[in-house]
């Protein structure tokens, strides 16, 4: 038996249960890792509430982690024991060991600490696709980053940067916006109590933005569109603060014959060659230091419920792990 998280019915984080659970041998193409690091991700606290619908009751909460492999299954080629990985996956990963599909997991470089690894494999790689393949950014753009602050926002912040953006971002306090300055972001815009369209308009002197990377989903729609330029990507990734009802397909045209799309990492990397691939884009930013991994919070696994109720009170900046 192994300590765990786990949900019985959804809910609020007091239904984030720490409690002992069975944990197998690896079945044909699994592998067993023991867990070093755990990541803390906003889609963890959309499972909990049943905002997205899981797989079976109940669950092992959590979606990434790191770790080293201590079995191996019939038909795993490429890990052997002792290895050290990371994933990100289906739920399951706010246990002290867990099995995972070995297709699902990547090497970690030496350079890489699995604390590191577990702060970054879904956020990072998120911004990898979000910046590099669901729009691709590109010198001189502006380009408006939501929640820049948060987990993904630094990350997506620093890699726009290096890719020559000008890049907005907006935050919810001023502690905030000294976070994302100091992660890459060259203008912020404090959108609790400022107009963030109009600041938008000001800082691009009416040029607008390309495109607007948006997780935080109904406080922001439709203003998000009114950042855009003519043919501009309207990028909706998440729904931090709820999701978007009734997206009026109209104002598209209306508002400039706009794009828009609702990507997700799953999409991105469904194949082991896309998974592979963008993990290394990742994995090559990072060891270079043109992207740094903020692991601000760390929490024990058995205090996953104060986590999230710190993740979704705005409490927390970068990222956050949970340590067995
Ligand atoms: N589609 C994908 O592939 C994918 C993958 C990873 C993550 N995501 C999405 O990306 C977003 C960021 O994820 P993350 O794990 O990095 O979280 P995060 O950004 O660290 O935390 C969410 C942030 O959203 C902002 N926010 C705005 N309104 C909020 C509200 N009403 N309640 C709570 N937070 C609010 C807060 O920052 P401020 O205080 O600065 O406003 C908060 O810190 C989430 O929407 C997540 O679902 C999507």
């Amino acid at each position: 038996m192994v300590a765990a998280v786990r949900v019985h019915k959804t809910g609020g984080p007091e239904v984030l249960t720490f409690e002992e659970v069975e944990v197998g041998a690896p079945g044909p193409g699994q592998i067993r890792i023991k867990q070093h690091a755990c990541g803390l991700n906003y889609i963890d606290t959309y499972f909990r509430s049943g905002l997205y619908p899981a797989p079976s009751m109940p669950f092992v909460s959590g979606n990434e982690g790191a770790g080293e492999v201590t079995a191996v299954g019939q038909n795993v080629t490429e890990f052997k024991t002792g290895d050290r990985v990371a994933y990100v996956s289906a739920l399951g990963g706010y246990s002290a060991e867990r099995v995972l599909p070995a297709e699902r997991a990547v090497k970690l470089p030496d350079g890489i600490s699995y604390e590191q690894a577990a702060g970054m494999m879904l956020k990072g790689m998120t911004a990898q696709y979000l910046i590099n393949r669901t729009f691709k950014v590109g010198k001189g753009m502006n380009v408006l980053i939501h929640a820049a602050a948060g987990g993904v926002g630094v990350i997506a912040c620093q890699w726009a940067n290096h890719l020559g953006a000008n890049v907005i971002g907006t935050v919810g306090s001023k502690e905030k916006a000294e976070i994302a300055k100091a992660n890459g972001c060259h203008h912020t815009i404090l959108y609790r109590t400022e107009d963030f369209v109009a600041r938008v308009k000001e800082i691009t002197k009416g040029e607008l933005c390309p495109v607007v990377y948006d997780g935080v989903g109904k406080a922001t729609y439709p203003g998000s569109l009114d950042c855009l330029k003519p043919l501009g990507y309207f990028v909706s990734y998440g729904n931090a603060s709820g999701a978007i009802e009734n997206f009026n397909l109209g104002l598209l045209s209306t508002k400039g014959s706009l794009y828009a799309t609702r990507p997700t990492l799953n999409t991105y990397t469904a194949t082991r060659a896309d998974l592979l691939a963008t993990a290394q884009s990742l994995f090559d930013v990072v060891l270079k230091g043109v992207v740094k991994i903020p692991v601000n919070r760390t929490y024990k696994l058995k205090d996953a419920a104060q986590a999230h109720r710190d993740l979704e009170g705005r409490e927390t900046t970068g990222s956050t792990i949970l340590v067995p």
